[in-house]
C-alpha cells in the first residue's frame, strides 16, 4: 500500500478548498481499508470518500484514507425487482446512469447529487421529494475499532432529514464499505409530484415520463440552479432547512406570514434556510472569494481562493443575521473539519 506525503486536498473536496493531507492512501478494497486501519504508525486517521459534504479549513495532520473501492453487484432478481449491492466509491450519479441503462428504477431524482455512493446513507441524501432510504435495503460498515463488517438494515440506519444512526450514537465508529438498494425493473414508482420536475417535464411535452425522462428533468432542473463544483466550488446545500414545532411556527408565521413553509407533520413545519438566506440580502453576495450562490441561498461557493475559514466566517455571519431577523437558528448540513 501506497502511502504519500503532503498532498494537496484541492481536488478531493468540491468546495476546491486548498489544503494538506500529511499522508494520504488511495483505499481500493475492503481488505486494503482493514489493513490501512491496522497500521500503528499512523494512529490519526482521516476518512476521506468523494469530499462533496465537506468544509476543511486546515491541513490534515493524519493518515487520510480515501475510500475508492468499486464494484456494483445484483445479488437477487425476479421480473419485478434487483438487489443491487454498489461498492462506497462508486461515484452516485454514474452509478444512477448505470442504473437507467439496465431499466433500474428508484434513484432517478437524486440524479447529479455530487459524491459516492457509500457516503449517502450517513446524511440520508435527497432531492426532489426523493430521499436515500426509500430505496435502501442495508450497508455494510466496517468498525473502525476491530476492523469487523457489521450489516445496519434500514431499522437500524435511522434515517431521518438528512440524518441518520452515522451522524449520531455512530459517528466516527464505520466506514461505510457497500450500499444495497431495492429497484424496480417494472411498474416503477414514478415521483414527479415536486413543483420543478412537473413543470420541467410539460415545458418538454412529456406527458408519460421514464425513468430517464425524469432524470433528464432532475439533471436540467439541477444545472440551472445549482453550480456546477467543476467550474464553480461548492457543496450542495450549505444548510439543513429548519424544522420547527407548531408552536415555534405560529410564532414565526404570525411575525412572518408571507413566509415560505411546508408542513412536514402535524407538529413539524420546514422553513426553506434559502428562503430565509435570500430574505436577509445575502443572495449573490460575495466577500472576497467566499460567495453566496446567485440562483440558489442555500449554497455557498467558492469563487476561486476561498480559504475553508473564510466559507466558515461566512456561514456564521448568515447564521447570526438569520437568528437576528428570524429567531430561527439555521444549522449546517456540511460536515465542517475544524
Ligand atoms: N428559495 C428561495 N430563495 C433561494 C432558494 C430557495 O426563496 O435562494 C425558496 C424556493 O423558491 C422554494 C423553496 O425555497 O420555495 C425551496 O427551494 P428548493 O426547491 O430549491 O429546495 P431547497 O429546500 O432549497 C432542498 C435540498 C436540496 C435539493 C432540493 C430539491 C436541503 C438542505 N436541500 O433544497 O438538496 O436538491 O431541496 O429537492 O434539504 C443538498 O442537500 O445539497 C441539496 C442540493
Amino acid at each position: 500500500m501506497k502511502i504519500q506525503k503532503n498532498i494537496s486536498l484541492k481536488d478531493h473536496n468540491t468546495f476546491g478548498i486548498e489544503a494538506l493531507a500529511k499522508y494520504f492512501c488511495e483505499i481500493k478494497s475492503v481488505n486494503a481499508l482493514k489493513n490501512a486501519l491496522q497500521f500503528d504508525d499512523y494512529p490519526n486517521k482521516f476518512i476521506l470518500s468523494g469530499g462533496s459534504n465537506l468544509l476543511i479549513t486546515k491541513d490534515i495532520d493524519a493518515l487520510v484514507l480515501h475510500i475508492n473501492i468499486k464494484g456494483k453487484d445484483i445479488l437477487e432478481e425476479d421480473n419485478e425487482y434487483v438487489l443491487l449491492k454498489v461498492m462506497a466509491g462508486e461515484i452516485w450519479h454514474d452509478m444512477i446512469l448505470w442504473c437507467l441503462d439496465q431499466g433500474y428504477g428508484g434513484l432517478e431524482n437524486m440524479s447529479l447529487i455530487p459524491g459516492n455512493t457509500g457516503t449517502a446513507p450517513i446524511q440520508n441524501i435527497g432531492a426532489y421529494g426523493v430521499e436515500l432510504k426509500d430505496n435502501f435495503v442495508s450497508c455494510e460498515a466496517m468498525n473502525i475499532e476491530d476492523q469487523s463488517i457489521q450489516t445496519f438494515t434500514k431499522d437500524d440506519c435511522n434515517f431521518g432529514y438528512r440524518d441518520s444512526f452515522f451522524k449520531n450514537e455512530g459517528k466516527g465508529q464505520y466506514i461505510i464499505t457497500s450500499v444495497t438498494f431495492r429497484l424496480t425493473k417494472e411498474n416503477h414508482n414514478l415521483n414527479t409530484s415536486y413543483g420543478a420536475i412537473e413543470g420541467e417535464l410539460k415545458k418538454q411535452g412529456i406527458v408519460k415520463p421514464s425513468i430517464k425522462d425524469i432524470s433528464n428533468a432532475v439533471v436540467t432542473i439541477r444545472q440551472s440552479k445549482l453550480p456546477d463544483p467543476k467550474k464553480l466550488g461548492n457543496s450542495g446545500s450549505f444548510f439543513k432547512n429548519p424544522v420547527l414545532t407548531k408552536l415555534e411556527f405560529n410564532t414565526f408565521i404570525t411575525a412572518h406570514p408571507e413566509a415560505r413553509y411546508y408542513k412536514v407533520t402535524d407538529d413539524q413545519y420546514k422553513v426553506p434556510a434559502g428562503w430565509l438566506i435570500e430574505q436577509c440580502g445575502f443572495k449573490g453576495k460575495r466577500y472576497g472569494d467566499a460567495g453566496v450562490h446567485k440562483n440558489q441561498a442555500l449554497v455557498l461557493v467558492n469563487h476561486g481562493k476561498a480559504t475553508g475559514k473564510e466559507i466558515l466566517d461566512l456561514a456564521k455571519r448568515i447564521i447570526d443575521k438569520v437568528f437576528e431577523v428570524y429567531k430561527i437558528t439555521i444549522t449546517p448540513e456540511v460536515n465542517i473539519i475544524k
